[in-house]
């Protein structure tokens, strides 16, 4: 389609901008939309759009702005499905596991790496992602967290520095600390935009974690954390101390976590594929929001804990599982994971906002939650451009 161009016939719109349409999703009816070049040039009613465009008519779907899955870990080699198999009958979840991916990605070539990165970060385009972070944390060398950053950072601009996954074999706590926070992150530093340790049982500490989230902050990155995935902790009260862009899990909180962060810009980011996965306890989306908290919902997509790139998946446990409205689900995994990148220009469907929409074979949003499991992804475009999905015209 030639720019400018417009999409009509839309069934309904959700724009996430409460002063263009109804509720906090600024919901609109018989609404078009403009796009020119990457960006989206006019929102308004149809009747008022330019005659003089070309348009492409959407038959009443539903318009959303593309997800914003906030949290993935793309980069790595091989799968852990037999211990999948085990925890599905019985076993239980533990950090350690990510050291058989640590094993699996030093061996993989950086061809292997680049194409399984590519074959995720396509499958989440097929699913309605139109940004998505990805971070290292399965090499825990320097030179293997360094590859990891330079491959994630030829998908993504939203890059992570996950040194600090877990000790790796063959160097005791204080020392990987030191290599982390020294050779590791300045190895790392310029291909990633944000640091993060995996702050939990069996993982690092809250001092660990201040350490390495402080060295990070003072090389020009910015901090987010997993935190109270595993165990209660102090995670969360780290990630608010240090105005953390994001606290990641949140599935133990008690009521000073919920109040700390409902006071706070760190949004909690809640990963229910991981409770999904790991057979755990969904966290408590109704107390966060009721608090005042801003909640995002993303993907975790990693080989052990949560192996999808389904945000309508996340959308529909949130609904089901956690009691989220389907309209505070569709916000969180749009807007909400926006806020959690720190980002004002996708999540949003508003004049002047990055031309990522997506398109469903649904006449509303609340269906990614009422027909879970069905692909009802139709079109997907990202920064003004149509991207191949399986249904593609
Ligand atoms: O987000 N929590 C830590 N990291 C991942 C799991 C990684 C793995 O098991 O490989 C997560 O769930
Ligand atoms: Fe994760």
């Amino acid at each position: 389609m030639p720019d400018p161009h417009g999409l009509t016939g839309i069934g309904s719109l959700i724009t996430n901008d409460p002063n263009l349409g109804d509720g906090p999703l600024g919901i609109m009816r018989d609404a078009a939309i403009l796009i020119d070049g990457d960006r989206i040039a006019w929102v308004g009613p149809a009747g008022e759009l330019d005659s003089s465009v070309p348009v492409v008519d959407l038959e009443s779907r539903a318009v959303i702005p593309g997800f914003v899955d906030s949290h993935a870990h793309l980069v790595f080699a091989g799968d852990r499905s037999a211990e999948f198999a085990a925890r599905m009958t019985g076993e239980s979840y533990a950090a350690g596991g990510i050291r058989t991916t640590v094993m699996a990605t030093r061996a993989a070539s950086d061809d292997a790496l680049r194409v399984r990165t590519r074959d995720l970060a396509d499958e989440l385009a097929r699913s309605g992602v139109t940004t998505f972070e990805t971070k290292s944390g399965y090499g825990l060398t320097v030179e293997d967290e360094a590859r990891s950053l330079r491959i994630a950072r030829e998908f993504t601009d939203e890059t992570t520095f996950l040194g600090a996954h877990v000790v790796p074999e063959g160097i005791d706590a204080d020392s990987y600390v030191e290599l982390v926070c020294g050779a590791m992150l300045e190895a790392c530093a310029d291909n990633a935009r944000w640091i993060d340790v995996f702050c939990d049982r069996g993982a690092f500490d809250v001092d660990q974690a201040r350490q390495i989230l402080s060295a990070g902050m003072a090389r020009g990155l910015l901090p987010r954390i997993h935190a109270n995935q595993l165990q209660h902790g102090g995670g969360v009260q780290l990630a608010v101390e240090l105005d953390a862009a994001s606290a990641d899990h949140c599935t133990h909180l008690d009521d000073a976590d919920i109040e700390a962060l409902a006071g706070s810009k760190t949004v909690a980011t809640l990963l229910p594929g991981a409770e999904f996965s790991t057979r755990a306890a969904y966290p408590a989306a109704r107390r966060l929001l009721d608090a005042g908290a801003t909640v995002a919902l993303a993907t975790d997509c990693n080989p052990g804990s949560s192996y999808t790139t389904s945000m309508p998946l996340m959308v529909a446990l949130a609904v089901r599982e956690m009691r989220m409205s389907p309209d505070e689900a569709l916000w969180s995994a749009t807007a909400g994971g926006a806020r959690a990148l720190r980002r004002t220009d996708v999540g949003v469907i508003t004049s002047g906002a990055r031309a990522d929409l997506v398109s469903l074979d649904a006449p509303d949003h609340v269906h990614l939650a009422y027909r879970p499991g069905v692909d009802l992804i139709d079109r997907v475009w990202v920064s003004g451009h149509l991207r191949p999905t399986r249904k593609q015209r």
